[in-house]
């Protein structure tokens, strides 16, 4: 009999309390969130000089910009006079070469956050290099923007990707443009909407419309491999049993259609499969679809809520073809993802039970078990 991708026994999930007591999440804002590489855009998400965007991490407020050379920047959102934050929007252009805190204007340079001057009177001993803003480690990866909120720390693909299909390698993700963004505030515990992403038991009664494209997902399973039999049941025909999507469909849209823009490297990939996926905890997934490519941020807000939000990357030709339908792939993964938002929502609403349990682990929740050890490591390392 071929192994399959099945836990062999029962494990017990984590505790209740960790998805809402403020001292579990503020010990995983330390050792994680703190500490591993986050995702924060595309870097054509800030295109031009001085452009900038703003996340939050848990209360933590970060400003990414383009510098007048063009170079992407990041530091703590925060002025060294008293604290004010300084780009207090999600997205923006700065006026000038210079950013002014709009207290009491203080002014720094955007390329090395150095304070260039205060409008108040100063002493002798002030000293503006102990005025600078506080950097943040910044790394451009395929055209994907992280930051690290720690110490110096090295970028790997082996260390920053717990799942990674290296079939990615055949696209370069640089060359992508943005088509369309999506953000939403969903209340839940960051490891709530991860474990959904991590299972398909839920798929059939869940995602209607996406178990009917891809059939595999009808019978509860993430990969064609998470059955003991997988290497006689592939021989068949069906996508039931083989995997890629329902017959005729070549992307994941409403209709199907890739409207005749396929991501040529990544076809016979994207065939096979029907999607490719890599992902990093606890940021980000990124799927690769026949014409296109989501990639999913999920950011902490507090122990209960999250900001999850997504941006859609095409080919340019795609694009610019104005018979092209975005929306049809765009909608789709909406839909998805708003009836994960539902459902982990709805999981949130039950965890307050006063005897502390743990929940279960089933057999194809295999990947909860490999976060849930993940988590425990980071907790265990400090
Ligand atoms: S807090 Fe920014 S200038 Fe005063
Ligand atoms: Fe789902």
């Amino acid at each position: 009999m071929t192994k399959a991708n099945n836990l062999k026994k029962t494990y017990r999930s984590l505790p209740l309390g960790w998805y809402y007591e403020e001292n579990q999440f503020k010990k995983e804002i330390k050792n994680t969130w703190s500490r591993d590489w986050i995702y924060v855009g595309h870097e054509n998400s800030i295109k031009e000089k001085l452009e900038y965007i703003t996340i939050n991490i848990f209360k933590y407020n970060i400003l990414i910009l383009r510098d007048k050379f063009s170079k992407v920047r990041a530091y703590f959102n925060t002025c060294s006079h008293r604290g004010s934050i300084i780009a207090d929007n999600s997205k923006g252009k700065f006026k000038s070469n210079v950013l002014i805190c709009p207290y009491h204007q203080w002014s720094y340079d955007p390329s090395d956050g150095s304070l260039l001057g205060t409008t108040s009177k100063t002493n002798k001993d002030f000293n503006k290099k102990n005025c600078s803003l506080t950097k943040i480690q910044l790394k451009i990866w395929n055209g994907l923007i992280f930051i690290n909120l720690g110490v110096k720390t090295s970028f790997s693909i082996k260390k920053v990707f717990q799942y990674y299909d290296k079939s990615l390698s055949k696209i370069d993700l640089s060359k992508f443009k943005i088509g369309r963004t999506w953000k939403k505030k969903v209340n839940c515990n960051w490891k709530i909407y991860w474990e959904n992403f991590s299972e398909c038991l839920h798929c059939p009664n869940i995602h209607p419309e996406l178990s009917k494209l891809v059939p595999l997902y009808q019978r509860r399973i993430v990969d064609i491999k998470d059955v003991e039999n997988w290497k006689i049941l592939k021989k068949k025909k069906d996508p039931k049993f083989s995997g890629g999507l329902r017959e005729g469909a070549e992307t994941w849209s409403f209709n199907g259609s890739a409207q005749g823009h396929y991501i040529e490297n990544l076809k016979k990939e994207i065939q096979t499969k029907g999607q490719i996926y890599i992902s990093t905890w606890p940021s980000m997934f990124l799927g690769v679809y026949g014409d296109h490519i989501r990639i999913v941020r999920i950011l902490p807000i507090s122990n209960e809520e999250i900001e999850l939000s997504a941006e859609w990357l095409f080919e340019e030709k795609t694009l610019k073809d104005p018979k092209y339908d975005m929306n049809n792939v765009s909608d789709f993964g909406i839909l998805v993802m708003q009836q994960d938002s539902d459902i982990s929502e709805l999981n949130q609403k039950g965890v307050y039970n006063l005897s502390n349990k743990k929940g279960t682990l089933m057999p194809e929740e295999y990947i909860i078990k490999d976060f849930h050890d993940w988590l425990r490591r980071k907790l265990r390392t400090n």
